[in-house]
C-alpha cells in the first residue's frame, strides 16, 4: 500500500517552471471582504483488501439533514463503492467554519450526519467514517499545502467566487477551501473521490498540488482521479426544477430532507412543480420539473424511466405524483428511523467515530510524517 522513501532529497527544489503557479497578477486577486472495507484494524503493512483501489470522500454537516439530492448525487455511490473499493469517508467539521456557525448547532449535526451516514448503509466493517476534527493531520497538511498554492490559483476557484459573493463575512479560510480540501484526499493516499459536478475544480487542483510537491521532494502524494456520479446527474429543486436542489435555496418547499416526516414528503411531492401538458414523459428542456420528477422515481424504485413512462400512459400528474410521494416516503421513513435509533444512543455512536479517526489516523499519520521529513520538518511529537 503506502511505500514510503524517507531518504531527504538534496539538492535545489524548484525550477523557474515549479514557481510559476506563485506569480501573482493583480488582476487574480479576488476582492475579499472581511467585516472588509475497508480498512480495518489497519496498519500500513496490513492493507484493507489487497489490490482494491482507495476512495475519499466528504460531506460539510452544515444542515440537520441531507436531501436526496446529496443521496442520489453522491452519498449513495458512497454506500456502493464502501463493498468494491478501500473507502474511507469524511465530515468535514473545519470545513464548515468557513461560513459562519453555531458551536452547538455544529456539535450536534456532526453526529446528525454521522447517523444518517449509518442509517443510509454505510457499515463500519466495510469502510471508514470519521469526523474531521478528530483526526489533526488535516490543518497540519493543509498548511504545508497553502504555502505551495498560488494566491492567484486558489483565486480561480468558482466556487469561492461564488460563495463570497453571497456571503458578507469572506473569510481567508472560504479562500483556502479547497487546499485544505485537497490535504483531506492527498493524506490518504486517494485514488478516486467521488464527488458531485460542482467539486470537479477542487479535484484538479489537488491534482496539481499532488504533483507540484511530488514533482520537488520527490513521490509523496498519489495523484487522485475525480470520479463524478454521472448516473443521477444533479437532482433539481422540486420548486423551482431549474435550479438543484440546494440547502442553500430560500424555501424548503422543493427540498425533500431524507429526515421529513412521510407526510411533509408527500405535501411537498404534490406540491412539486410540473409543466404545461398532461404527459409524463421524460424532456429535460421541455420538462424540467416531470423529468427530474422521473428521475427520483426512476433511481428510487429501481425501474427504469422508460418503463414509467409506458406505466403513466395516459394517466395525469396526479396519479403519477401519489405514487412517486408514497415510493420517497416508504425510502426515507426507514432512514429517519434508523438515524434516530443511533442518535438515542450518542455514546456508542461517538465510539464508532473515534474509532473511524483512529484507523484514519493511522493512515493519515504516515503520509503526513513524510511529508513533513520531505519539507525538511521535525516529525510531531503527539501528547
Ligand atoms: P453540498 O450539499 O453542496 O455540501 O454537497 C454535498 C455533496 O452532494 C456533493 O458531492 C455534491 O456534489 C452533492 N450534491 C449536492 N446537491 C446535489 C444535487 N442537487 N444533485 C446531485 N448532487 C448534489
Ligand atoms: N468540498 C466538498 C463539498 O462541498 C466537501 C469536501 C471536503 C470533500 N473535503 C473533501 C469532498 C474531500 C471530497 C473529498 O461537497
Amino acid at each position: 500500500m503506502l511505500l514510503l522513501r524517507l531518504t531527504p532529497t538534496s539538492g535545489s527544489i524548484g525550477n523557474s517552471h515549479d514557481r510559476d503557479w506563485m506569480r501573482v497578477s493583480a488582476r487574480s486577486l479576488p476582492s475579499c471582504r472581511y467585516g472588509c472495507g475497508r480498512i480495518a484494524n489497519m496498519t500500513t503493512t496490513d492493507p484493507a483488501v489487497p489490490g482494491r483501489s482507495r476512495v475519499f470522500s466528504g460531506i460539510q454537516p452544515t444542515s440537520d439533514s441531507f436531501h436526496l439530492g446529496n443521496y442520489l448525487g453522491a452519498l449513495r455511490s458512497w454506500v456502493d463503492m464502501q463493498h468494491t473499493h478501500d473507502a474511507v469517508y469524511c465530515i468535514v467539521d473545519l470545513h464548515a467554519i468557513t461560513i459562519s456557525h453555531d458551536p452547538k448547532e455544529l456539535h450536534q449535526r456532526c453526529r446528525a450526519a454521522a447517523a444518517q451516514l449509518f442509517a443510509i448503509g454505510l457499515d463500519p466493517e466495510e469502510c471508514t467514517l470519521f469526523v474531521q476534527s478528530q483526526v489533526p493531520e488535516h490543518p497540519m497538511l493543509s498548511w504545508m499545502l497553502e504555502c505551495h498554492t498560488g494566491f492567484g490559483e486558489a483565486g480561480r476557484m468558482t466556487q469561492f467566487k461564488d460563495k463570497s459573493s453571497k456571503n458578507e463575512r469572506v473569510t481567508v479560510g472560504l479562500f483556502t477551501y479547497p487546499v485544505l480540501q485537497a490535504a483531506d484526499v492527498l493524506l490518504y493516499q486517494a485514488n478516486e473521490v467521488p464527488v458531485g459536478e460542482d467539486q470537479r475544480q477542487h479535484i484538479e487542483l489537488m491534482r496539481n498540488l499532488a504533483q507540484r510537491f511530488n514533482a520537488t521532494y520527490g513521490d509523496t502524494f498519489t495523484v487522485p482521479n475525480a470520479h463524478i456520479v454521472k448516473a443521477t446527474g444533479t437532482v433539481q429543486d422540486l420548486a423551482e426544477p431549474e435550479r438543484k436542489m440546494s440547502k442553500s435555496a430560500s424555501s424548503t418547499a422543493g427540498i425533500i430532507d431524507l429526515l421529513d416526516q412521510p407526510n411533509r414528503i408527500r405535501k411537498k411531492i404534490k406540491s412539486a412543480v410540473t409543466d404545461a401538458g398532461r404527459e409524463i414523459v421524460y424532456d429535460v428542456d421541455n420538462k424540467p420539473g416531470v423529468s427530474n420528477l422521473l428521475t427520483i422515481y426512476s433511481t428510487l424504485a429501481g425501474e427504469s424511466v422508460a418503463d414509467l413512462e409506458s406505466r403513466y400512459e395516459g394517466k395525469g400528474y396526479g396519479d403519477f405524483k401519489k405514487d412517486l410521494a408514497e415510493v420517497v416516503a416508504d425510502f426515507c421513513a426507514p432512514i429517519a428511523e434508523r438515524t434516530n435509533e443511533y442518535l438515542d444512543d450518542v455514546t456508542e455512536l461517538d465510539k464508532m467515530l473515534a474509532q473511524g479517526a483512529q484507523k484514519a489516523h493511522a493512515i493519515a499519520a504516515e503520509t503526513l510524517a513524510n511529508a513533513y521529513s520531505r519539507v525538511g520538518f521535525r516529525q510531531p511529537v503527539y501528547g
